[in-house]
């Protein structure tokens, strides 16, 4: 008689490709609009280096604008120059030291784009006397009146935004990434070349799921063609619209099959955010079931993110096989250590950096230093 193999958890490793995840939490991309001229600062460094000490297998970075124009805000992270490489280098090898996998997340803003930060006293556009620049997408559609109107993409300029994918993705693996997102979610160009909200073309890019999916599928194509055949390439996608007439979770999975056969090997499902009409139940793990239909339907590796606070949350998540990772993101903001904490009430092994070990671990030990007075 056999029996079925023990279920992966979230501490097992994943492979992907020839990387291997060291355990399933991935530290969700968070902008921080701390930029200036896209360059990754000490703040960057220190915050991502922060969530890697802690123990998330994978941090990936906030969305890092591929061009000037498609950063959401002026203080946005880029990568459209060579001069980003090596503070982003810095970076992903310090995470790579503290044993987790370094990742990117490349983004275009497209009509979300030249906004404010959301700590900015004023909201939604910027004039271009502060710095602001004409938003682009595929249609000359707002995604709300405080949002710019953009200029609707010709043939030309969706040649260049695929050209600057490609150039940012290979900074990326010049910059030691072991690992690229493509962010297609939440309202941003790919997102809204997928969605019937945004995208009202009326040539081979607009109309049909085959048409919509066409341009995203382009920059797939040259994202993954650009990125090193042995490193993995995610997708990062709403799941649906959360409003009537928006994209689906069917036209969602119709989609994932399409990722897959082009060589994606995980779709990060989230939702919404293309839509200012959208109503989202919002609770815990509210996206989770997204990422399951997709990895039942779709038969791709998928990530569950959203609301994901408690370990026990999370493990499940692996070892019922909604999902393959999790990504947290406030969690982690509120506390870095959550993966060590997590490891220990799960009763998994998770090490605490050396520097911290004793201190995390040895509490008998530091109170009888304190009490001989031998403390370092
Ligand atoms: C401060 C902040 C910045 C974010 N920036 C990004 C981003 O750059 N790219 C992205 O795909 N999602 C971004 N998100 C969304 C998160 O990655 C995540 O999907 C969302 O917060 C839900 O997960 P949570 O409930 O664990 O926070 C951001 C969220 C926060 C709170």
């Amino acid at each position: 008689m056999s029996f079925p193999s023990a279920p992966d958890h979230l501490f097992s490793p994943l492979q992907q490709r020839s990387v291997t995840l060291p355990n399933r939490i991935v530290c969700s991309p968070m902008c921080q609009y701390s930029s200036e001229d896209g360059f990754a600062s000490d703040w960057h460094y220190v915050h991502l280096g922060t969530r890697a000490v802690g123990g998330a297998g994978t941090v990936m970075t906030e969305a890092a604008a591929v061009s000037p124009e498609g950063r959401i805000s002026p203080q946005d992270l880029g990568i459209w120059k060579d001069e980003h490489i090596p503070m982003l280098r810095r970076i992903a090898d310090f995470l790579k030291e503290q044993g987790s996998v370094p990742a990117i997340q490349l983004a275009h803003a497209g009509r979300k784009a030249s906004t404010h930060r959301p700590w900015d006293a004023e909201q939604g556009e910027v004039a271009s006397a502060d710095g602001g620049w004409r938003a682009v997408a595929p249609s000359a559609a707002r995604f709300s009146e405080t949002y710019p109107l953009p200029a609707e993409l010709d043939r030309a300029a969706l040649d260049k935004i695929v050209a600057d994918f490609t150039a940012a993705t290979k900074r990326s693996a010049a910059a030691g990434f072991l690992l690229a997102e493509l962010h297609a979610a939440h309202g941003y160009l790919l997102h809204e070349f997928l969605s019937p909200v945004s995208n009202l073309r009326s040539d081979e890019y607009g109309g049909s799921l085959e048409n919509r999916a066409r341009f995203p599928l382009e920059v797939v194509r040259a994202v993954r063609a650009a990125f090193p055949a042995h490193l993995p390439l995610w997708v990062r996608l709403s799941a649906t619209d959360w409003v009537e007439g928006g994209l689906s979770v069917e036209d969602t999975v119709a989609f994932c099959k399409l990722l897959k056969a082009a060589d994606v090997d995980l779709v990060d499902v989230s939702s919404g955010g293309n839509d200012p009409r959208q109503q989202i139940p919002v609770g815990a793990g509210y996206q989770v079931a997204f990422a399951e239909r997709v990895k039942r339907e779709a038969g791709i590796a998928t990530g569950a993110v959203g609301m994901i606070t408690e370990p026990a949350q999370a493990d499940q998540i692996v070892r019922t096989g909604q999902a393959d990772v999790v990504l947290l993101a406030r969690e982690l903001l509120r506390e870095p250590y959550w993966p060590l904490r997590a490891a220990q009430a799960l009763h998994k092994p998770g090490s605490w950096p050396v520097q911290y070990e004793r201190a995390a671990q040895g509490k008998v030990e530091r109170r009888q230093a304190l009490a001989t007075g031998s403390e370092d």
